[in-house]
């Protein structure tokens, strides 16, 4: 007997859930200084160009092809064509990476929700204690290094035990009810975090910095492919999250309805995280007689360094801290919900199993491989090396094959378009197939191949060939050529694998 395919309670459950998911990491810490280096206030032009023509015409791509085929990555497009497999496992395999990394950046941020309350870094030490007392970073130079900090590994292993929880609950009582609970506590958080940041000195030097267009930025191609790259990592789109989570929703559902809301509330939070990190950063500018240009550092040196700052500095600090690194760790968490679904799901799929089963044998294997990686004085080189090669040639790479090979080689888009008007409130039409077959295989393919030549000419951030031999280049053909394996394993007679539903 099949396994009755799990659902969403209600489709408000499937928003919340889905925008759980596209809210995380990126809009709280990456779209501030992205959006700051491409220009300010005149990014904001490219930024709802990618969201428009890219962001969410994919957003319901991936929801058709998931909805239509009702299954998770690799079952929904093998529906779609058998050669179409690899695609799915290709994704599944991305999330699989992502998963061990991305649940670090969770405990390191948990760890700072309980450092902030007390200053333990010791105000003024904020940088040498996230780089030395912390994660104890030594250098790769000398090799992977296996030693164990205990301070980072014991979070993590909270991380793993409360994800794998909340997956093994299932998709209406673990991620659902997860989502339902941790994103209003989110969005609660986070406003009174950029309220109580508008009232600090300084901040509006910090709005006038972020806002004050540089219109020059936007005669720079460069600017605009960040804007795209950025928006498809944002909206995670193409990791198979939403085909997975779309699979979850009952028959007849507003597809594009959805699709919108959960579009505009990602780049709500993210103009809203905007506005509360760099009124931050104009409380530090004034604070330090420094320029706010000075003080914007990019990435995880802006949640891990400059923030501690300004929780030392500012008037009701901890609580600012506690705010928003409690908002960093509950973002962090609901992603890090849908990337383990996208892997649980297909395993279920692909073998038969029950859910408890698929995520033991899951979660498991990947929280093991985290925290021996993750926990180790080399893990910030790893972690920094990964994600860069993984952005670059998994997650585009793979939104481009597919894209693709769903538009010129399968022909599938008018039948996907007619999929989203059956039940739609927003109907799609010609401009959303030019698009998806059109705009989005030229943009993607433009970024891939600059990614392409920017990595061959200049060895990221300077590591050894060795390292980037192994962590980068190796990890991310590895992947393709595993997706190709996966694919050939048989289907358990239970899935269903042949009927197109
Ligand atoms: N979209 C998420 C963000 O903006 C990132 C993410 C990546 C989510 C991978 C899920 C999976 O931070
Ligand atoms: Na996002």
């Amino acid at each position: 007997q099949p396994h009755k395919r799990e659902a969403f309670g209600s489709r408000n459950v499937f928003i919340l859930s889905a925008i759980g998911s596209a809210v995380g990491l990126g809009n709280i810490w990456r779209f501030p200084y992205v959006a700051y280096e491409g220009g300010g206030g005149a990014f904001l032009i490219p930024y709802l160009c990618a969201l428009l023509t890219a962001g969410i015409p994919l957003l319901f791509f991936d929801y058709a092809i998931g909805h239509r085929f009702r299954g998770s990555a690799p079952l929904a497009f093998r529906r779609m064509h058998r050669a179409a497999e690899p695609l799915g496992w290709w994704q599944v395999l991305i999330c699989v990476i992502i998963s061990v990394y991305y649940a670090v950046i969770i405990a390191w941020a948990a760890m700072y929700t309980w450092f902030s309350a007390q200053l333990t870094w010791g105000p003024g030490n904020e940088n040498d204690f996230f780089f030395g007392e912390f994660l104890q970073m030594g250098d790769v130079a000398g090799g992977i290094s296996l030693e164990f900090v205990p301070q980072v590994g014991i979070p993590l292993l909270v991380v793993w035990v409360v994800t794998i929880v909340i997956m093994g609950f299932g998709v209406k009582r673990g991620i659902g009810a997860a989502n339902t609970v941790l994103l209003p506590l989110l969005t609660v958080m986070f406003i009174v975090l950029v309220v109580q940041a508008l009232f600090l000195p300084g901040a509006m030097d910090g709005l006038n910095a972020f806002f004050t267009p540089n219109w020059q930025a936007l005669a720079d191609p460069g600017v605009w492919a960040s804007a795209y790259g950025h928006i498809f990592f944002s909206l995670s789109v193409a990791f198979g999250i939403m085909v997975t989570y779309s699979s979850y929703l009952k028959r007849k559902t507003d597809l594009t309805g959805s699709g919108l809301v959960v579009g505009f509330a990602n780049s709500g939070f993210e103009i809203l995280a905007g506005i509360g990190v760099f009124a931050a950063l104009g409380f530090m500018a004034q604070a330090q007689s420094a320029q706010v240009s000075d003080v914007a550092s990019a990435g995880i040196g802006l949640a891990f360094v400059a923030f501690p700052t300004i929780v030392s500095q500012a008037a009701g600090g901890p609580i600012i801290g506690v705010l928003f690194f409690g908002a960093l760790t509950f973002a962090g968490l609901t992603s890090m919900i849908s990337i383990l679904e996208v892997i649980v799901a297909a395993i279920q799929d692909k073998l038969g199993w029950g859910r408890v089963r698929a995520t033991l044998t899951v979660t498991i294997p990947l929280a093991v491989i985290s925290m021996a990686f993750f926990s180790t004085t080399t893990a910030l080189a790893v972690l920094d090396t990964t994600d860069a090669f993984i952005n670059a040639f998994g997650i585009m790479a793979v939104a481009l094959v597919a894209v693709i090979a769903v538009s010129w080689v399968l022909h599938k888009l008018p039948a996907l378009q007619e999929h989203l008007n059956r039940r739609s409130s927003f109907r799609v039409g010609l401009i959303w197939k030019l698009l998806v077959g059109l705009l989005a295989p030229i943009v993607l393919g433009y970024l891939f191949i600059s990614e392409l030549i920017t990595k061959i000419s200049t060895p990221y951030e300077g590591y050894p060939d060795w390292f980037l031999s192994i962590f980068g280049w190796g990890m991310v053909i590895s992947l393709v050529i595993l997706a190709v394996v996966l694919s050939l394993i048989p289907w358990s007679g239970r899935s269903h694998a042949k009927d197109d539903p």
